[in-house]
């Protein structure tokens, strides 16, 4: 095979009811389903080189050669990909984002799902989106949610091919806003790949993932619907019921700063001043305040008083995962 290069983009997404913990961890299948809205006007964009020229494979990140971990992360996806083609050539990957990595604004995902859709590219595979989701899933697990636009529902197993990515209504369905408070950009100690590890030393994980079907019914319902305060109630249970689990784990994990609870309280009684605002937190401090369209101008003005609000990032549903 000559030289073939691909160049892909990617969204992050924002998860409304979380994915937290594994059934298989080699596989990243989800302990549970979960519900996402893929984040417009962020993006990663990557391109994959396979090239007979090298002898291993080349990563970089940003315009800096990765570090080891992230490094070998994306030489096993690779590797998936290359079973998949039938190839052993090695690649060189470069990848750029538009906002910093490891702050709770999920870079794994719109990396890993930007990865496989131009590595997959590049290695000549032309495979359908449920296809693209289960291999990027494998990557990192929101990675599936990436590859499609607009609100997005990743399936729990029980096998890796029953675990895939399914667009719930598309970006221009309803026009929500995530604006997202970033509290604090330093890159997080504890990944989300370790929370998953340990969340099921939670005694409350196992409620949490067997109450999932009925708060995925209540959310998709709510979308389908645009009935705002239907979505609020229940973003912020499933954000706080995440956050339960990470906190009684064993290890606890604590990714809440004191200003994300400040902010917390405020949204809600934001709320019930009015505004159609709620929030909901991935694994890091940084406040997603998830608003519609009307209520964005007076919940940004609010936001900017906020002096431990370092930044602001405005996102509207976007599009899936495109090469280009
Ligand atoms: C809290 O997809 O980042 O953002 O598969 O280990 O890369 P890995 O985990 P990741 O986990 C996401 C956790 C979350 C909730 C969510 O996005 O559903």
């Amino acid at each position: 095979m000559a030289k073939k290069t691909a160049t892909a983009i990617s969204h992050p997404n924002i998860a409304l009811i979380k994915y937290w913990g594994n059934l298989d961890h080699g596989f990243r299948i989800p302990a549970n389903s979960s519900l996402s809205m893929t984040l417009g006007g962020l993006e990663t964009r990557t391109t994959v080189s396979f090239d007979p020229d090298l002898d291993r494979d080349e990563f970089e990140l940003d315009d800096h050669k990765a570090e080891p971990l992230a490094f070998d992360r994306v030489v096993s996806h690779l590797d998936k990909i290359r079973a998949i083609a039938g190839i052993q050539i090695r690649a060189s990957v470069q990848s750029h984002n538009s906002f910093p990595a490891g702050t709770g604004i999920a870079s794994s995902a719109s990396g890993f799902s930007a990865l496989t859709i131009a590595a997959c590219a590049a290695a000549n595979l032309s495979l359908p989106p449920k296809q693209l989701s289960i291999i990027a899933r494998q990557g990192s697990g929101s990675a599936a949610r990436s590859i499609l636009g607009g609100f997005v529902e990743l399936y729990s197993g029980p096998t890796s091919d029953d675990s895939y990515a399914v667009q719930v209504a598309p970006p221009e369905h309803w026009d929500l806003l995530d604006l997202i408070a970033v509290i604090s950009s330093t890159h997080k100690e504890k990944g989300s790949s370790y929370g998953h590890d340990i969340a099921h030393t939670s005694p409350l994980q196992a409620a949490r993932v067997e109450d999932t079907p009925r708060r995925m019914d209540v959310c998709r319902s709510a979308i389908l619907e645009g009935d705002f305060p239907a979505l609020a109630q229940i973003v912020e249970l499933d954000s706080n019921m995440m956050h339960a689990v990470m906190q009684t784990s064993t290890p606890p994990l604590i990714y809440l700063d004191p200003a994300s609870i400040d902010l917390m309280k405020k949204i809600e009684i934001w709320r019930h001043e009015g505004l159609q605002v709620c929030y909901t937190l991935d694994a890091g401090p940084n406040v997603h305040c998830i608003c519609t369209r009307s209520s964005a101008p007076e919940v940004l003005n609010r936001l900017r008083e906020i002096t431990q609000v370092l930044h602001i990032y405005e996102s509207k549903p976007g599009e899936g995962a495109v090469l280009r």
